[in-house]
């Protein structure tokens, strides 16, 4: 509890911190690592520019007449710059499909910061406690994950935060003044080492980030930014062989006639409302709308649904946990492979809400809980994630699915005449090219693991999984790079 006030320089409570962070993450507040890490390549000069005056002419003078508990001026200003970059290069994602950051998005980052402070009670020193717990965070995790770093990287953050700027002089004599690093002589120079107490802070550091949701935050930030740059059409078949299969016999189940008016929920690159013919099921008298939170996967489908010259299909860009129609729009609701990304619950609920009294409401999803180690191929290629987990002490392949039973019961609890079923399909990885590029581009599994290694680490890992899966192609049948899976199929009625 100390520890955390003496890193902070203020007297907040864990819950206190918490809760900053929280609204963070609720205000779209992002200091997120995997994006800021190349911010040059995404931003453009202007913006850059822009944002170097703003912070000298605007912010300076408002963060200098705050309380001295901010430490100095340009640790300050630094701390704002990267927070900002990070929320601009999320924003611009989700707006345009793609991390391009002109001088408006960083403009409206900026104002996001800003009122993000103006709504809390410790003003800029909230921001700064954000900032602080998570680059603590990285720091301390890098430490603790290496064992020991040379003082040199620790200082330029070479291996584990390259996204900032300047050196880290000031951190380290805060850590060792609060007793949380050594530093000591060996052999290559100068090195530095966690010590107890910074051990016991990490865990604190990592609680917090946990409870307040912002481990949570950054996988599905992840989906939702990385997500679109994966080639999803072109990948799917490799994975999932008879996915055209599966996802036709589904359809064929639902009564969509020609001139409803349908909503998919999850619709991403338009493969069940363009390619696998619902648009045609609807007809042109009907309506259908494809929902997705990802800018790129929709740009995709109006790319596809230009091009085939189709009228009647819209996009909207939203989350199924708030869908942005009113009670009752539409005649059916569905979702394929979208639902195990949701809070299932309220999902249903609002698809529920959107669809007649009558109307017909139904999800396609893989099984619950899935472990891609079910292709016995995949147990070994993705040992050195397993054993990051062991030594982490964290579940291995969490959020990879729905809790077993969630998606019915939940069908049951707000629809009548529920039929639940669970076809099965084939899953493989005999492209592991494209099935590592699913797993980690398309779903972002593994997040809460690769979130704990430090940057420079985290790609390695990458590499080392992908040479892994060249490798292992090699040495395993046919036989073993394929595993059954058992999908969840729902339909109900409101
Ligand atoms: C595996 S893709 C399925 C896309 C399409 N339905 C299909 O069958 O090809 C999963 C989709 O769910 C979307 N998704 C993720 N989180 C979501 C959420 N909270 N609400 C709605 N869709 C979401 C993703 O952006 C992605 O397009």
């Amino acid at each position: 509890m100390e520890a955390l006030k003496n890193l902070m320089r203020a007297d907040f409570t864990e819950e206190e911190v918490t809760r900053i962070i929280r609204d963070a993450v609720a205000d779209g507040i992002v200091l997120d690592t995997w994006m800021n890490s190349e911010q040059e390549e995404y931003i453009s000069a202007p913006a850059m520019d822009w944002l170097a005056d703003a912070l000298a002419t605007r912010i300076a003078p408002a963060v200098a007449d705050g309380p001295p508990l901010l430490g100095r001026l340009e640790d300050v200003l630094e701390a704002v710059r990267e927070i900002v970059l990070g929320t601009a290069l999320f924003h611009a994602q989700r707006a345009k499909g793609k991390r391009a950051v002109d001088h408006r998005d960083a403009e409206a980052a900026l104002a996001r910061v800003e009122d993000f402070v103006a709504h809390q009670a410790g003003g800029w020193v909230s921001l700064r406690v954000l900032y602080l717990v998570i680059t603590a965070h990285e720091d301390l995790s890098a430490l603790a994950y290496y064992g020991s770093m040379r003082q040199d990287d620790f200082l330029l953050g070479t291996l584990h935060r390259p996204w900032s700027e300047g050196v880290f002089h000031g951190q380290l004599a805060h850590y060792r003044r609060l007793g949380l690093v050594d530093v000591q002589y060996r052999g290559q120079g100068e090195t530095v080492m966690l010590t107890p107490a910074g051990h016991t802070l990490l865990t604190q550091l990592r609680r917090t980030l946990e409870a307040s949701g912002e481990f949570a935050w950054r996988s599905e930030a992840q989906r939702w930014t990385i997500f679109g740059e994966l080639d999803y059409d072109a990948v799917l078949p490799h994975v999932f062989p008879d996915a055209t299969r599966l996802t036709r016999d589904f359809l064929g189940q639902l009564a969509i006639r020609s001139g409803m008016h349908v909503l998919e929920v999850g619709c991403g690159t338009g493969r069940v409302t363009l390619d696998l013919g619902l648009h045609r099921q609807v007809g042109g008298t009907g309506r259908l709308v494809g929902l997705d939170p990802s800018r790129s996967l929709l740009n995709q489908l109006e790319a596809k649904r230009q091009a085939a010259g189709i009228g009647h299909v819209e996009t909207v860009q939203g989350v199924a946990e708030h869908l942005p129609f009113a009670d009752q729009t539409f005649d059916a609701c569905v979702a394929v492979a979208s639902l195990h990304f949701t809070n299932v619950e309220q999902a249903v609920q609002e698809m529920v809400r959107v669809t007649k009294p009558g109307g017909l409401v139904a999800a396609l999803c893989p099984p619950p809980q899935t472990d891609f180690r079910e292709i016995p191929m995949v147990a070994l290629w993705f040992r050195p994630l397993a054993e990051l987990a062991e030594t982490w002490g964290l579940p291995f392949g969490e959020r990879t699915g729905l809790a077993p039973g969630a998606l019915e019961q939940t069908f049951r609890r707000h629809l009548s005449s529920v039929a639940y079923s669970r076809p099965t399909s084939t899953m493989s990885a005999s492209d592991p090219e494209a099935f590592l590029a699913f797993v980690l581009k398309g779903g972002a599994f593994y997040q809460n693991l690769l979130c704990r290694v430090p940057y420079a680490d985290r790609w390695d890992l990458i590499r080392q999984l992908e040479r892994r899966g060249r490798d292992l192609i090699r040495h395993t049948t046919s036989e073993e790079q394929v595993a059954t899976l058992r999908n969840e199929a729902v339909v109900g009625f409101v």
